[in-house]
């Protein structure tokens, strides 16, 4: 994962999922908002209702987070916590670079915000660059799971955060879970031992880059935003289409695709795209088949 920690600072959870709902429920009372990037995972919604507190959408660029606008509206809405995907991000697919970080982690210091790095597709890039936590780590936390790279079923994830709040988190998970499955945890373990998280990644990052490659040339590049090693593409729509209606439209052909609407975190009404999941598809013919239907729906407005 790239991040160095003692094993008494990682917190075991179970799911990156979990493991977002434990942080943010500790920084909660310290927060009035959580800053996250205009599109951004679906899952954060339900956390911030539950913690009453409101997402603020900051503008996104080609090198991800906008730290000029994180600081305007940190100004205007007070201490919080900054919710990103450094690398991978889910839908785009983007991956800041150091630069970026460091930015973003000078304005976290400024502005008195921590910042939570969701590294769930983190182990599908392996040259990315240093996870936030070694650009701010007395302010920030990184929760890793094994969903993307294993399996979702395993409900393993990794938390880790400054030495004197780890004791608060625990606590948390105790009063949520009160522990993570130790069978998905001996798996896990196990898998590590023996080299099998290695050569599944391998195998996985390898998978992904086909598939990749696949989308691209299926759908055009020009309307594909994606990393070359994601498990998801994000599609623009011309525009025709409504976003939703593509969405049924699709679905009536058996595909199930996720609107924009899913990750979209402004009130305004979100931009024309889809977010598409190669994760399932391992036969290369069904993929390229079922992304030539999405082609020709696409086309046929
Ligand atoms: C960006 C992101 N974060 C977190 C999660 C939740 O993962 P987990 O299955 O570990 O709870 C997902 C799952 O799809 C995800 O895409």
């Amino acid at each position: 994962m790239g991040v160095e920690a003692r094993i008494d600072d990682v917190v075991l959870c179970a799911g990156a999922q979990h493991g977002l709902f434990v942080v943010l429920s500790h920084l909660a009372s310290r927060a009035r908002a959580i800053y996250v990037e205009e599109l951004t995972y679906p899952g954060i919604h339900g956390i911030a209702e539950i913690l009453r507190l409101p997402l603020v959408a900051v503008g996104m660029d080609a090198d991800g987070i906008d730290v000029e606008s994180l600081a305007r509206v940190a100004r205007r809405h007070g201490p919080g916590v900054v919710f990103c995907m450094p690398t991978i991000h889910n839908p785009t697919g983007t991956v800041m670079p150091a630069s970026r970080r460091a930015a973003l982690a000078e304005v976290a210091r400024e502005k008195g915000l921590f910042v939570v790095e969701d590294a769930a597709n983190r182990m599908l890039e392996p040259s990315a660059p240093p996870p936030m936590r070694s650009f701010a780590p007395e302010r920030t936390f990184l929760v890793a799971s094994v969903s993307k790279v294993l399996s979702p079923g395993l409900r393993v994830a990794f938390l880790v955060g400054p030495d004197d709040e780890v004791h608060a988190v625990t606590r948390r998970v105790w009063a949520t879970h009160w522990m993570s499955g130790p069978l998905g945890a001996e798996i896990v373990a196990t898998w590590l031992d023996e080299g099998v998280v290695d050569r599944t990644l391998a195998s996985k990052r390898r998978a992904a880059a086909r598939r990749q490659a696949i989308a691209r040339r299926v759908l055009g590049a020009e309307r594909v935003v994606a990393h070359p090693r994601a498990l998801h593409v994000w599609l623009r729509l011309g525009d025709a289409w409504s976003t939703e209606r593509f969405t049924a439209d699709a679905a009536r052909r058996r595909i199930v695709v996720t609107p924009s609407s899913a990750f979209w975190a402004r009130p305004t009404p979100p931009p024309r795209a889809i977010r598409i999941s190669l994760g399932g598809l391992d036969d290369a013919r069904a993929l390229t088949r079922e992304l030539e239907s999405l082609a020709a729906l696409s086309r046929a407005r």
